[in-house]
């Protein structure tokens, strides 16, 4: 019995947890399933333990419990992102592509602030909200209209009986932040950490009476089917959405060419920080939306639109400390312990430093202080000594000699700037391995996450990758762990066992062969389609690969070479671990392969992105405008300037009905 209080105790503790990271930090540490997986054990181990039930118990907590219960819903239309810029050459490079697709000098747009906050699509039936979504994937997004119709911004009735789809952002100002906020340090609740984790909360909320609460507000930004109603600009769309009663955020503006929308980018840099509300860049969209289609998508974004991110913000703090930390390579990186500062929304207490040249080349000392910024927003980095403030206290770097876990004497390679543990005994290398090889890129086990692993190697029941599947015949040593029940066990078990079905660029990127990440382990699992028929490529067989060059082309040879690699593999196979690669082909022997191909005007039988798909499916590179480098265009009806280009250039030219006849005699 004592036994099943403890575990109570740390299904609540957990999922208390985990609720936190969902809702404050926006950054969940286990999956959805995971979580679900130990909610329903909690309810049920309450149900049947009616003596340890509690009316506090997260269980009963409908409106702050993760919710997996809001109805899903396929978009009508796909819910798109957009394409990032970062700087001027990006968006050059955009309004060329802009320009050339349609055969312009110059193109008008509408730019727009990205407000930060979550994307929400609402459907209108006969004057009324029909329901309100979030973006989900981009395919299948969540029902949340009892939250919507919170959110005053957002008319419940509307003129119009059309049927119509609008989207925009939902939002929380920075003044609601700070009084939630101000309210939860009162109360001791964990404070949100920014605007947009807390409206991507708040929307997520079962009980609409807490998103109520949370005074979210909305601009829209997009007319979907715009086209139906005889608007032809998307400002037009803007100016109907505010006549129908929307929110349409008044800082957009029209702007007559690429230059214009730089002045307009530098305007709103300046004046972001004064504006109520978070943004985070500035979107730019071409104005004329009858060019939309010819101009074009790529999977996930439109090619009409992009969105300029602001540079990352620096900050200011001090370096207590550097420790060295070991990864799964061996490869050693120097980490800055600092002092905490609170950067875009959370709080940083280390930085990467990479390696030795890394920490000289910034001339950082311990107790300097640094300016750091969230690289991609996301890794924190230190980009610069603030030099004026540093003391006698500072005290100089020195690249370790030894590991700090194992002790032995650290390797710098000629050629590279890191330094190795070459121990293959080294219990953090090894237990790094594992984690790896877990970890949802890779095998994707659920149950398996770091601290698991680590815990699971301190206790002696894994040693290696190899032992995951032996895992099985540890369960005694298991249930004696806090916090594991025969049913927790039995799922992990379940978990190891279907990751032997997995795909073959799974197995091949757990492996943590050094330079094959997953993009690398995709591209040559589709080329080998099996573990054993890799393992015999040779370097020339590698190096042949267009995306794999000969430093990643060594690794792999290397990696393949060693006995207890190859040992370690054949122990895979044995256990039943699928070689496959399971995804879709790529026809390397295609005509088309390695081609760069453009493409131009329309076709009978295909639209362009099939077109385009099926080309990638061949291997062919897919691109905008005809140059030296073009192999082939294939050209449809109502083909322009691009044929005229490519017969100057010289070309090959080829026209649907060969196409269609080439395609049909490879499939
Ligand atoms: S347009 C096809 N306009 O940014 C149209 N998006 O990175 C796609 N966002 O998912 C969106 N402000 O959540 C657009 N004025 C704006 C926006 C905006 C914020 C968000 C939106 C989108 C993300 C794309």
């Amino acid at each position: 019995m004592e036994n099943i209080k403890e575990r109570i105790d740390y299904l609540r503790q957990k999922l208390e947890q985990y609720n936190y990271e969902y809702y404050v930090l926006d950054n969940p540490s286990v999956s959805d399933q995971e979580y679900d997986r130990l909610m329903q054990e909690l309810v049920a181990l309450e149900h049947d333990y009616k003596e340890y039930d509690d009316i506090s118990s997260i269980s009963k907590r409908v409106g702050g419990a993760v919710s997996k219960e809001f109805e899903k819903i396929k978009h009508k239309r796909l819910m798109l992102s957009l394409g990032n810029a970062f700087n001027e050459d990006d968006l050059y490079d955009f309004n060329r592509k802009v320009c050339e697709s349609i055969a312009k000098d110059k193109v008008e747009y509408v730019c727009e602030l990205k407000i930060d906050g979550l994307a929400m699509a609402v459907q209108y039936q006969n004057g009324v909200i029909d329901y309100g979504a979030t973006r989900g994937d981009g395919e299948v997004g969540e029902i949340v209209t009892n939250n919507v119709l919170t959110i005053q911004d957002i008319p419940l009735k509307v003129d119009e009986m059309k049927e119509f789809e609008v989207r925009g952002e939902v939002f929380m100002s920075k003044a609601v932040l700070e009084k939630i906020n101000n309210e939860r340090k009162l109360t001791g609740e964990p404070l949100l950490a920014n605007c947009r984790n807390a409206a991507a909360g708040s929307i997520r909320q079962l009980d609409s009476k807490i998103a109520a609460k949370r005074h979210l507000e909305n601009f829209m930004y997009y007319f979907v089917n715009a086209s139906e109603f005889g608007i032809k600009k998307h400002s037009d769309a803007l100016l109907a959405l505010k006549k129908m009663g929307f929110n349409v955020n008044p800082h957009y503006r029209i702007c007559h060419d690429i230059e214009e929308v730089i002045d307009y980018i530098k305007e709103y840099t300046q004046l972001r920080d004064d504006l109520p509300y978070d943004i985070d860049g500035i979107v730019i969209k071409v104005n004329d939306m009858e060019t939309y289609n010819t101009i074009g998508y790529t999977q996930k974004t439109p090619k009409w639109a992009i969105a300029y991110k602001f540079p990352p913000k620096e900050v200011l703090t001090r370096v207590k400390d550097i420790i060295f930390t070991v990864g799964r390579t061996g490869r050693i990186t120097p980490n800055a312990l600092l002092e905490p500062v609170r950067v875009q929304g959370s709080v940083i207490q280390r930085a990467t430093l990479h390696n030795e040249d890394f920490v000289k080349d910034l001339d950082l000392r311990i107790n300097d202080y640094v300016y750091i910024r969230k690289a991609g927003d996301v890794i924190p980095e230190v980009v610069k000594v603030e030099l004026s403030r540093r003391d006698e206290t500072t005290i100089p770097f020195e690249m370790s000699k030894t590991c700090p876990i194992c002790g032995s004497t650290l390797i710098r390679k000629d050629g590279e700037s890191a330094h190795y543990c070459v121990n293959p005994n080294c219990d953090k290398r090894n237990i790094e391995k594992i984690i790896h090889f877990a970890s949802r890129n890779a095998m994707n086990i659920e149950g398996l996450g770091d601290k698991i692993c680590e815990e699971f190697y301190n206790i002696g029941v894994l040693s290696d990758i190899v032992s995951i599947y032996y895992l099985e015949d540890k369960k005694e040593d298991l249930k004696r762990l806090e916090g594991y029940g025969e049913k927790s066990i039995t799922n992990l078990i379940g978990s190891i066992e279907n990751s032997k079905q997995n795909s073959l660029e799974k197995l091949l990127f757990g492996l943590g062969i050094k330079e094959v990440g997953t993009k690398s382990a995709k591209i040559l699992s589709q080329r080998f389609l099996n573990l054993e028929k890799l393992m015999e490529a040779s370097y020339d067989d590698l190096v042949a690969i267009k995306d794999v060059g000969e430093v990643m082309a060594k690794s792999i040879i290397s990696y393949f070479k060693s006995e207890e690699n190859r040992n370690m593999i054949l122990q895979l196979k044995f256990l039943g671990v699928n070689f496959d690669y399971k995804g879709e082909r790529i026809d390397y022997n295609s005509f088309f392969s390695g081609k760069t191909i453009v493409i131009t005007g329309s076709f009978k039988d295909f639209s362009r992105d099939q077109l385009t798909l099926i080309l990638e499916s061949k291997n062919a590179k897919v691109t905008n405008s005809v140059s030296k480098k073009t192999d082939l265009l294939i050209c449809g009806e109502d083909s322009g300037s691009k044929l005229t280009k490519a017969q100057t250039l010289g070309v090959k030219i080829m026209y649907e009905e060969e196409l269609l006849s080439k395609i049909n005699d490879e499939n």
